[in-house]
């Protein structure tokens, strides 16, 4: 029996699924991505997505093509343009994954896939203009025209870059203000504790710069500092999606990433903020969850993989 397989590297983490041919996950799991530099680390890291995706395999299972989404920008021709925040070595990690599987493996973008899973698999099914956009270690877009992934150059849909403050923070991509620096779990960390130095207060204990969900639970328990930083974090992402509305005037917009877990929070701030600037006709356009959560990218690679292997 022939399986997918969809792989997803983050900024923290691998993650590996094994997909039927028909998108159903069979099995998932992740691979801390604390140092894939060297050869060597490389190999490594290679060797124990395949022995995952094997391991979730039978005996009577085959892996016939494999699927890569990575956080940058990646060409028509595979070529990775720029990936703001990993320190990971995808180049080399594409072919150390090659090799360990022995089939080709095919790049995306991180966001393009993802939409491509919800169209294929999820809340995208039967959609024809769709805008993805993906909140976590970055902020990524996923443009579906005509029920079809675009990938221009390999750049559409990068709308973590859309540059909302002029000389404001300095990005992973170089220019400043970039609506990530804001809008990424790092952003809204960043806007929390603005907030809590402006209002003199302590703010809750933060494992590291890039965990937003203290600053989430803050603000569900009432703190009225989370709930501005909150408030103004929606106002970049409803003022963002509001000039990707004029660009592009989807049916609707698709939130996913790690940070929709807490879309029940945050969805209704950015709609308001959202309806607030944007052009009249565009007022209706819904904004909603994604329904993979997480799977979607993995999905999606698994698809594109299946796709450019002339499987599906
Ligand atoms: C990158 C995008 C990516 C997004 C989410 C951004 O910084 O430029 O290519 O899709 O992060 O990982
Ligand atoms: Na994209
Ligand atoms: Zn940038």
């Amino acid at each position: 029996v022939p399986y997918l397989v969809g792989i997803d590297v983050g900024g923290t983490t691998v993650k590996v699924a094994l997909v039927t041919m028909d998108g159903d996950v069979a099995d998932f799991s992740a691979v801390r991505t604390e140092s894939m530099q060297t050869p060597g680390e490389l190999a490594s890291a290679a060797g124990k997505v395949r022995a995952m995706a094997e391991g979730f395999a039978g005996d009577d299972a085959y892996i016939a093509a494999v699927g890569l989404a990575l956080p940058g920008v990646v060409t028509p021709e595979d070529e990775l343009l720029l990936a703001p925040n990993v320190q990971v070595n995808l180049e080399g990690l594409v072919d150390a994954l090659a090799e360990a599987f022995g089939v080709p493996v095919y790049p995306m973008n991180d966001a393009n896939a993802a939409a491509l899973g919800e169209l294929w698999r999820g809340s995208g099914q039967g959609a024809r203009n769709l805008v993805f956009v993906t909140l976590g270690t970055g902020v990524g877009g996923g443009i579906v025209v005509d029920g079809k992934v675009v990938v221009g150059r390999g750049g559409t849909g990068e709308i973590g870059h859309l540059p909302v403050v002029p000389g404001g923070r300095l990005c992973g991509c170089g220019n400043r203000g970039c609506l990530e620096m804001y809008t990424s779990a790092r952003g809204l960390v960043h806007l929390y504790r603005d907030a809590c130095a402006r209002h003199g207060q302590v703010p809750v204990e933060l494992e590291h710069d890039a965990h937003s969900l203290p600053v989430f639970e803050a603000a569900r328990h009432g703190d009225d500092v989370a709930v501005e930083a909150l408030d103004e974090y929606a106002r970049y992402l409803g003022r963002a999606l509001a000039m990707v509305a004029c660009t592009l005037d989807p049916d609707a917009f698709v939130v996913g990433g790690g940070m929709s877990a807490a879309f029940d929070l945050f969805g209704p701030l950015v709609e308001d903020a959202y309806r607030d600037t944007v052009i009249r006709t565009c007022r209706d356009i819904p904004i909603r969850p994604a329904s993979l959560g997480n799977l979607a990218g993995m999905v999606g690679a698994a698809y594109h993989g299946a796709q450019r292997s002339g499987l599906l």
